[in-house]
C-alpha cells in the first residue's frame, strides 16, 4: 500500500474507531473457524468504507477462511463496537487475548475482566477443586500481567464494582478489585511482582470457605440463629483448609482467608486476634465495604459514601489509613 493510501486509511480508521474495532489475527483465530460468533466487516480501500463481510453464524468455507485471515493480517477486518457484549463474552473465555488485543479500550478491558472473573469465581466457589482453581488462577495471572504494566489500571476495575443483588462471586470480585487498589495505594514505594500476584489471588479468593456453607444459610433474609451463625463463622477456617488442600501455602492467602473478619480491637472472628497482618487488614476493609454497597438478603445496599464514612468512623476496628484512602476516593470519585 502506498504511504498516502495508508495514511488515508489510518485517518478513516481513527474516525471509525467509535463504531468499529479492527481485530487482530490472534482474536480472529480464536473464533470458531467456520462460523464467526459476530458480524465481520471489511474495510474497502476502493471506496474507503466499511462493509459487512460475513454475518454472525454464516458459514465460511476453507478458502473464505484463508481470505479473511489474509485480510485480517493486513488490518482490514473489523467488528462493530455495538457487538461488544458478544465480543467480551468470547474473550472472557480466553482471557489472555486481552493482552494481545491492541484495539480494546481500557474501559472495555475492565468490563471483560469484571465479567470473566466474576464468572470464573462462581465456578470455583461451586467446585473448589484443583481443575477449576487452575482456570481462575490463570485468569488472575492475566489480570496481574495486565496491571503490572500500569498499576493505575486497577481503577477502571474498581469503577465496575457490583452493586446489584449480592452473590458470593460478585462480592469476591468487589473485594479483590478494591483490595488490590488499596494494596497498591498502601505500598506506593513499589511492590514485588510475586507478592502482587499472591495478594491478588488471596484477595479475590478470600471467601473460598463460604462455598461450603449451605446456600439456605448464606441467602437467608432473616437474622441467623446461633447455630447458623456459628456455621458461618467457620468459613475462614474452612477456606484455610481448602487453600492448603489446593497447595496454596503462602502467607498472603492465609492472611486474607483467615483474617478478613478479624478486627483490630479483637472484636472479630474466628480468632478474635488484634495483631492482624497488613494484608488481612486491607482485605477486611475491602470485604466490609463491598458487602455494604450491595443488596444483601438481609439488608439493603448502602450508598458508597455512607458505607465509606461508617468504616472511617470505626477507627478501633479497621485500619485507619486504608479507610481514609477509601473515603477520599469515594468523596472525590477519583480512584
Ligand atoms: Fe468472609
Ligand atoms: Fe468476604
Amino acid at each position: 500500500m502506498s504511504s498516502m493510501k495508508s495514511k488515508l486509511k489510518s485517518n478513516i480508521i481513527d474516525n471509525l474507531d467509535e463504531e468499529y474495532y479492527q481485530i487482530s489475527t490472534d482474536i480472529l483465530s480464536s473464533f470458531p473457524k467456520f462460523r464467526p460468533p459476530l458480524d465481520l466487516f471489511i474495510f474497502k480501500e476502493e471506496t474507503t468504507q466499511i462493509q459487512l463481510l460475513k454475518k454472525k453464524g454464516d458459514r465460511m468455507d476453507k478458502d473464505e477462511q484463508e481470505r479473511v485471515a489474509e485480510l485480517c493480517k493486513e488490518g482490514n477486518i473489523f467488528v462493530a463496537r455495538s457487538d461488544h457484549a458478544v465480543y467480551s463474552k468470547h474473550i472472557a473465555k480466553q482471557l489472555d487475548l486481552v493482552l494481545v488485543d491492541e484495539n480494546l479500550k481500557e474501559a472495555e478491558i475492565a468490563e471483560i475482566f469484571c465479567y470473566a472473573l466474576t464468572d470464573r469465581i462462581a465456578e470455583f466457589m461451586e467446585q473448589p477443586v484443583k481443575a477449576v482453581f487452575t482456570q481462575i488462577y490463570n485468569d488472575l495471572m492475566v489480570l496481574t500481567e495486565y496491571l503490572w504494566e500500569d498499576r493505575n489500571r486497577i481503577k477502571s476495575l474498581v469503577r465496575r464494582l457490583h452493586t446489584d443483588e449480592h452473590s458470593l462471586a460478585k462480592h469476591s470480585y468487589n473485594t479483590g478489585a478494591l483490595g488490590l487498589w488499596l494494596f497498591g495505594r498502601m505500598h506506593p514505594g513499589g511492590i514485588n511482582r510475586r507478592i502482587y500476584d499472591k495478594a491478588a489471588l488471596a484477595l479475590f479468593l478470600h471467601d473460598m470457605g463460604m462455598g461450603k456453607i449451605p446456600a439456605f444459610i448464606r441467602d437467608k433474609d432473616k437474622p441467623l440463629t446461633q447455630d447458623e451463625r456459628s456455621k458461618v463463622n467457620m468459613h475462614p477456617l474452612l477456606g484455610s483448609k481448602i487453600a492448603l488442600k489446593l497447595g496454596l501455602k503462602f502467607d498472603e492467602m492465609q492472611q486474607c482467608v483467615m483474617e478478613h473478619h478479624e478486627r483490630l480491637d479483637g472484636s472479630g472472628y474466628p480468632g478474635k486476634i488484634k495483631d492482624v497482618s497488613p494484608l488481612g487488614a486491607i482485605c477486611a476493609v475491602a470485604d466490609s465495604y463491598s458487602a455494604m454497597i450491595s443488596k444483601r438478603p438481609y439488608a439493603e445496599a448502602m450508598e458508597p459514601l455512607a458505607a465509606a464514612k461508617e468504616l472511617g468512623q470505626a477507627t478501633k476496628a479497621y485500619d485507619a489509613k486504608a479507610t481514609k484512602l477509601l473515603l477520599e476516593a469515594v468523596v472525590t470519585n477519583r480512584w
